[in-house]
């Protein structure tokens, strides 16, 4: 039972990070963020790295966490279901969601520099980018709170389920997304 609730505490706590790659692909559009410019003949990021998927994705990402933190706090006002104490679980939510678009357009610029264009497919960099970016965010700002709840003893149990549920999760959204015209290709 244990183990159960650690897999799920691997989607769960890491919903902030989940959420902003869909909600960019369901509020992108409009101007990209790298403004159309290129870099030694090649796009920096492509036209599907927008500032309203960025900025909405990331909003979108805190808003799931807050709503989180509110269910939590009338629970396990301490733990606040792993999310850890108030106030450092607010910074938790805002270092996923920032670091997990951030991961997503660092991504775009490794396929644009190996001249993949926009929606190619980069096997493993598409799937992974975003979480990437937010584990790697978590651990520089919240390092304790990442170690203990994806790395230290049973908890890399969380980490695994993660890293198996995350292209399940990436290529549903982005079906769905390709469905509402909001994506050129399904992957
Ligand atoms: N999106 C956006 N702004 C972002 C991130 C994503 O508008 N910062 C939207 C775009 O419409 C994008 C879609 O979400 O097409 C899916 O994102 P992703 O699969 O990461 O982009 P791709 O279109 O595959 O482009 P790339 O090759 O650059 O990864
Ligand atoms: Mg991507």
């Amino acid at each position: 039972m244990d183990l159960v609730l650690t897999a799920a505490s691997g989607l769960y706590l890491m919903l902030p990070a989940l959420v902003p790659n869909s909600g960019a692909v369901l509020l992108g559009g409009g101007t990209p963020v790298d403004f159309g410019r290129s870099w030694r003949g090649r796009r920096i990021l492509g036209d599907g790295k927008t500032w309203r998927g960025l900025f909405g994705g990331i909003a979108m990402g805190i808003g799931v966490g807050l709503l989180f933190l509110l269910g939590a706090q009338q629970t396990d006002p301490v733990n606040y279901w792993g999310f850890g104490p108030y106030p450092e679980n607010v910074g938790i939510v805002c270092v996923l969601a920032v670091g997990s678009l951030l991961g997503d357009m660092t991504g775009a610029f490794i396929k644009r520099r190996m001249g993949l264009k926009r929606g190619q497919k980069a096997p493993v960099l598409d799937q992974y980018d975003f979480v990437a970016g937010a584990c790697i965010f978590a651990l520089v700002f919240f390092p304790q709170w990442f170690i203990a709840q994806f790395i230290a003893g049973e908890s890399i149990v969380a980490l695994i389920t993660l890293l198996i549920f995350v292209p399940v999760l990436h290529r549903t959204i982005n079906i769905i997304g390709y469905r509402l015209g909001k994506k050129k290709e399904p992957w």
